[in-house]
C-alpha cells in the first residue's frame, strides 16, 4: 500500500490501473480512522480491484468556532487500518495541494443542504461537495462509499453526483455502533467519562423512534417528540434538532410516508454529535 500527498501521483497510479482493466473505489474520509471507516473500506475492497482512501481535514466545510484545529488527527494509526481493511493506496495531501491559494470555485447546493446539518452549519455542504467533487475528479472511481451516519451528507453527494453527471456509483453503507449502541465517530475522542455514558441518550433516542415507527406509528411529529423528550432528560445535552424528513430531498415531513430519514445533532458538552435512522415501510 502506497501514501502519497501528490494529486499528480494519485492520477498516474489510477491511470496505470485503468490501463490494466482495473475498477477503482474511493473512501473519502477525514482521517483518524474508526471501525465505521474500515467497514467503508473492507466493502470497498470487496467490490473493487483497487481502493483507494482520502485521509484530509477538509478546511472548507468547517465554520469559524468549529473543530478544524483539534480535530484529531493520526496518519500512521490510519495507514495501519487501511492496509489492514484492503487499500491500495491513500491520499493524505496538505490543505495547499488541495487547494491553491488564490481557489475561488465551490460547488453549491440549494434545498437539500436547507434544513438539518445545513441550517446549523452554514458553510458545511459547500466545502463538503466542494472536496468531494474534486477527490472524484481526482480519482475518478467507479464507485465511492459513505456512511450512513452523515444521512444528510449521503443525499447530498447523491443529489450532486446527479446534477453534474459524475458517471460513479454511490454505495451508502450501515452505521456502525459501539456495543453499547453509541455510533461511531472521530469525535467520540473528545467526550470524557461521564459525556461518553450521557452521549448514549442519542442511541436511546434512535431506538426509541425506530421501535415506534416499526410498531406502526405513523406520525413523524408524535415520534420526534418522544425522542426529544428523552434527549431532554439526559442533563448533559443539549439538542440542537431533532426532524424528520425525506430520506431523499431532506424536506421536513410529518407523516411517516417512507423513505423518512429522523436525524438529529445534540451537544453533549462541547461536542456536537449526530445519529439517525431511515424507515424504510414495513415490508423491507
Ligand atoms: O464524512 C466525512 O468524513 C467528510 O465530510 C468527507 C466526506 C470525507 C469530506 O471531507
Amino acid at each position: 500500500m502506497k501514501i502519497t500527498g501528490q494529486k499528480r501521483e494519485v492520477k498516474e497510479i489510477v491511470k496505470q490501473w485503468r490501463a490494466e482493466g482495473l475498477s477503482v473505489g474511493l473512501v473519502p474520509t477525514m482521517g483518524y480512522l474508526h471501525e465505521g471507516h474500515e467497514s467503508l473500506i473492507r466493502r470497498a475492497a470487496s467490490e473493487n480491484d483497487r481502493v483507494v482512501v482520502s485521509d484530509f481535514v477538509n478546511p472548507t466545510q468547517f465554520g469559524p468556532g468549529e473543530d478544524l484545529e483539534s480535530y484529531p488527527r493520526d496518519i500512521d494509526r490510519d495507514a495501519a487500518v487501511c492496509e489492514a481493511a484492503g487499500a491500495s493506496l491513500i491520499f493524505h495531501p496538505q490543505p495547499e495541494e488541495m487547494y491553491a491559494g488564490d481557489a475561488c470555485t465551490f460547488v453549491d447546493m440549494t434545498g437539500l443542504t436547507a434544513e438539518l446539518c445545513g441550517k446549523s452549519r452554514p458553510i458545511h455542504f459547500r466545502g463538503v461537495c466542494t472536496v468531494v467533487a474534486k477527490l472524484f475528479n481526482i480519482v475518478r472511481p467507479d464507485r465511492a462509499y459513505f456512511g450512513q451516519k452523515d444521512g444528510q451528507q449521503l443525499s447530498v453527494i447523491r443529489r450532486m453526483v446527479r446534477d453534474l453527471d459524475f458517471d460513479i456509483e454511490i454505495v451508502g453503507c450501515p452505521i456502525v455502533r459501539e456495543a453499547d449502541g453509541l455510533a461511531k465517530s472521530s469525535r467520540n475522542t473528545y467526550l470524557s467519562e461521564e459525556e461518553r455514558k450521557a452521549a448514549l441518550v442519542l442511541s436511546r433516542a434512535v431506538r426509541l423512534g425506530k421501535d415506534m415507527a416499526e410498531n406502526g406509528e405513523k406520525s413523524a411529529d408524535v415520534i420526534v417528540k418522544a425522542m426529544t423528550e428523552l434527549i431532554d432528560r439526559e442533563p448533559l445535552a443539549r439538542i440542537d434538532y431533532v426532524k424528520a424528513v425525506n430520506a431523499v430531498n431532506i424536506e421536513p415531513v410529518s407523516v411517516m410516508e417512507p423513505p423518512v430519514m429522523v436525524a438529529m445533532a445534540v451537544f453533549i458538552g462541547k461536542t456536537r454529535l449526530i445519529d439517525n435512522f431511515v424507515y424504510e415501510g414495513e415490508d423491507r
